[in-house]
């Protein structure tokens, strides 16, 4: 999709709120009459005078926020592929509240979401057939040609990690994710893998011991872009291709869509894209300990005590507690091979946290209180939902062991904390910050602007976040 700030004569677009005051005539029939109302989303084709022309609704104007103009925006682009349009004329007739640049933006994102469906496996696809978006300059406010084309980095990024996430484990597993990793290579990303044995000389074997249980083989996914221009900030990503539990074994309800437990991997995937897209200039590391949680006769037990690569032993309480173990090595591999400025891990680590904060909040807590703060902000900046996690001592005592170094679940309580200064405890002496992405990472049924399934939350935030260090 092209956006563009010019006059054209394409199908005419106006996103309308429903107390409109300042309208023109039409639209203040069209709003007095009631077929039209203006609430958010609705959409009515005006055939009759000046027509054809799509009048979407926007809600009440005090009302308006960039959630809702993006989830009109979505209602348009539907629409529009209904009526098969590859070319629109866009005018918001909105210019309270919101600056006008950011509404142009949202709506223009909500479009982008019009023309996402996964529908690989479908024989029936969907048709979208929008192309082009001429937004009146006049209405639009100061968006710039560059705020355009960050939005497309970002959305390629954001595809790029639903259709991994999307992708069921019988066809995304370790190689597969390695594999997807390396199209990267085309934009200027080097990317290097590592497989069992290499995983094993370098000492990472929490990581193995969580891989032992599966017929797929692990490998350790390493991104570089621009590599020896300083330090890099790291991007740690969660990449269970799969997650049973292992021999906690999860009930099967929870289990269905467990594809979904290497969203934060594709995450760091599709923000390394966007990034890489973008021409970024600072050097980013990803690093995604890619492998799956299952079950065999070689498989790891509750009970067991492991070794890791920052060498404290973990008391396994629970197999099912796998991502912190995963990640354990990959933020000490991190640390230890880059020593980055900064460390991010991401990952769909914790049930606990989708109790805490409801579906659509990432959870986030850090050693360093700039930086938690410093990737809330980028958050706040892209409207990524992000709420902080206490990470006061007593939720690290949680973690304590009778018999080794640590234990890998903290008990019933507080089990998000837990969970992510578990994680901590294997950074020594870098700034780091933990995003736990359980709930927002993939969707039940569709929400606003989102649909159903993967919904690649959180790429735009890392996008922001390095864009703006
Ligand atoms: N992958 C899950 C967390 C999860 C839950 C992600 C729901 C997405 C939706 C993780 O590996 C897990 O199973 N965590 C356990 C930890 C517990 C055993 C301490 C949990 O949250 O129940
Ligand atoms: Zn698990
Ligand atoms: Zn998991």
């Amino acid at each position: 999709m092209k956006f563009n700030l010019r006059q054209t004569d394409d199908f005419v677009v106006k996103f309308v709120p429903s107390d409109l005051e300042d309208g023109c005539e039409k639209i203040n029939s069209l709003l007095e009459s009631k077929y039209f109302n203006g609430e958010n989303g609705e959409c009515f084709l005006n055939l009759g005078q000046g027509g054809p022309e799509l009048f979407v609704g926007i809600g009440k104007e005090e009302e308006k926020t960039p959630d809702s103009l993006k989830t009109a925006g979505l209602a348009a682009g539907k629409y529009l592929a209904k009526l098969g349009k590859e070319k629109i004329y866009v005018k918001l007739r909105s210019q309270k509240g919101l600056d006008s640049g950011q509404q142009t933006l949202a709506v223009a994102e909500g479009l982008l979401n019009a023309s996402y469906c996964f529908d690989k496996y479908k024989k029936d696809k969907e048709d979208f057939s929008l192309t082009e978006v001429n937004f009146e300059p006049m209405l639009a406010g100061n968006v710039k040609e560059s705020d355009f084309e960050d939005l497309l980095y970002k959305w390629e990024g954001i595809k790029f990690t639903r259709d991994l996430v999307n992708t069921p484990s019988i066809d995304m597993y370790p190689q597969v994710l390695a594999m997807e990793a390396m199209k990267l290579a085309d934009l200027g990303v080097s990317v290097t893998v590592y497989d069992r044995d290499k995983i094993e000389e370098i000492g990472m074997s929490a990581y193995l011991s969580v891989a032992r249980g599966s017929a797929k083989e692990p490998l350790l996914i390493v991104m570089e872009l621009n590599p020896g221009d300083g330090k890099p900030i790291a991007l740690v990503g969660k990449g269970l291709t799969y997650d049973s539990g292992g021999y906690s074994l999860k009930p099967t309800a929870s289990m269905k869509t467990m594809m979904s437990d290497m969203a934060g991997g594709a995450t760091v995937i599709g923000a390394m894209k966007a990034l890489a897209l973008s021409k970024c200039s600072k050097p980013v590391v990803g690093i995604i300990a890619a492998c799956e949680n299952m079950i065999s006769g070689d498989a790891y037990k509750p009970g067991d005590i492991i070794p890791s690569l920052a060498g404290l032993n973990i008391e396994i309480d629970n197999t099912d507690a796998e991502g912190r173990l995963t990640l354990a090595d990959a933020v000490c591999f991190a640390e230890r091979t880059f020593m980055p400025s900064m460390i991010v891990d991401i990952a769909t680590l914790t049930g606990a946290c989708v109790v805490a904060l409801g579906e659509h909040y990432s959870g986030v807590l850090g050693n360093c209180q700039e930086r938690v703060k410093q990737v809330m902000a980028a958050a706040a900046s892209e409207n990524e939902k992000v709420w902080e996690l206490p990470d006061t001592e007593d939720f690290r005592k949680l973690n304590e062991s009778k018999v080794a170094d640590i234990n890998n679940t903290g008990g019933r309580w507080g089990g998000a904390s837990a969970a992510g200064l578990f994680v901590g405890a294997f950074v020594e002496d870098t700034d780091w910050v933990h995003i736990d992405i359980a709930g927002p990472a993939y969707n039940d049924k569709p929400y606003l602007y989102e649909p159903m399934g993967a919904t690649g939350h959180m790429v735009k935030t890392l996008y922001r976040l390095v864009k703006d260090f």
